[in-house]
């Protein structure tokens, strides 16, 4: 695909050549996220970032990326704020806000919407989350994460890992798009760990066995962790649940704690979660007794939504030769909080 103008709606669009590219993107960022240089190659772009949808992490380290470019961000958050709660179309909105941006972040809570957005929009659209749909961003950001705790653990390359995916497999966005993307490598073994009623859907299923890749679906979580190098897992999606009581029936189902983790796991196996996590204590699917555990990932993951979002808007923009040549030192201390 050419990036430069394109929209990112699903991860189906992309080939792994373009995913190697991202990566590679994404690693030349880090100097500018991590705070040791500045670069103000999107000076005087908008990023029109606009969530219908709770979120913190997404909508937060959008904006920051597009900030860390040089560019600066509009945003709403919530139809109440905007004219979409006046009835106003996906259509009309896209038009108009696309003539106040040169880029768009959505999250909505509608399968297809961020399409149908995009489709009406003058400027490229980022699906940040369409309901129990996709979000693609946090799919590139997971499998960057696990290549990079990879590397950490002296190992290369994504080819032939197992992974469980642990939850809500039914209505979690983030799996969706992830293992869309693992159609993408070779000889992959999944553990889909989840009640019956919750599983990963079939067509995702069918797809990752085309791909050929090895599938086991289990509803018990404890053996199902043997042998695994990533636990991936996921919140039980309470808001995409016809009632909360349905809901409620699943809350607390799986919990990966420190006991089972040391019990099944292996020593290195790393633990993600594209957060939040639930810690309620009725929920509490992956425990805070994991909290000084090395092989914990979720922070690192969370601060690698900033890379890699920040290669997507470098790309979609076409300023990535330009990023280097537009850059300074900080002027302002800065603390090595970046692992
Ligand atoms: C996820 C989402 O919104 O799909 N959060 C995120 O973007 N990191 C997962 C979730 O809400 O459970």
């Amino acid at each position: 695909m050419k990036f430069a103008g394109s929209h990112i709606l699903s991860i189906s669009q992309f080939e792994r050549a373009e995913i190697e590219h991202i990566f590679e993107v994404a690693d030349r960022m880090a100097p500018y996220a991590h705070r040791q240089r500045i670069t103000r190659v999107l000076d005087g772009a908008i990023l029109g970032n606009m969530f219908f949808e709770p979120s913190t992490r997404t909508r937060i380290s959008f904006g920051c990326a597009f900030n860390l470019l040089g560019g600066e961000v509009r945003e709403t958050t919530g139809f109440e704020a905007t004219s979409l709660a006046k009835g106003e179309s996906l259509y009309d909105t896209a038009r108009v806000l696309s003539g106040y941006s040169d880029v768009i972040v959505m999250r909505h809570p509608a399968g297809g919407s961020v399409a149908e957005f995009a489709a009406a929009s003058r400027v490229p659209v980022i699906n940040g989350g369409d309901g129990a749909n996709e979000h693609p961003s946090q799919a590139l950001l997971d499998l960057y994460t696990i290549r990079k705790e990879l590397q950490h653990q002296g190992r290369d390359g994504i080819d032939g890992l197992h992974i469980a995916m642990i939850g809500d497999l039914r209505y979690g966005r983030t799996v969706h798009s992830l293992s869309k993307l693992l159609c993408l490598f070779s000889n992959i073994q999944l553990t889909l760990i989840s009640p019956q009623e919750l599983r990963m859907p079939a067509e995702i299923v069918d797809a990752l066995r085309s791909a050929g890749h090895t599938v086991v679906e289990s509803d018990t979580l404890e053996q199902s962790l043997a042998h695994v190098d990533i636990a991936y897992a996921t919140r039980i999606q309470e808001e995409r649940f016809a009632t909360l009581d349905e809901a409620l029936l699943y809350r607390g189902r799986y919990r990966l704690n420190k006991k089972i983790y040391t019990q099944f796991c292996q020593p290195n196996t790393v633990i993600m979660h594209p957060l939040p996590r639930d810690s309620r204590a009725e929920a509490n699917e992956l425990d805070n007794d994991l909290n000084d555990n090395p092989n914990l990932a979720i922070f690192r993951q969370a601060d690698n939504g900033v890379l890699v979002r920040m290669a997507l808007f470098a790309l979609i923009l076409d300023v990535v030769e330009q990023v280097d040549s537009h850059a300074r030192d900080v002027n302002w201390y800065t603390e090595r909080r970046f692992e």
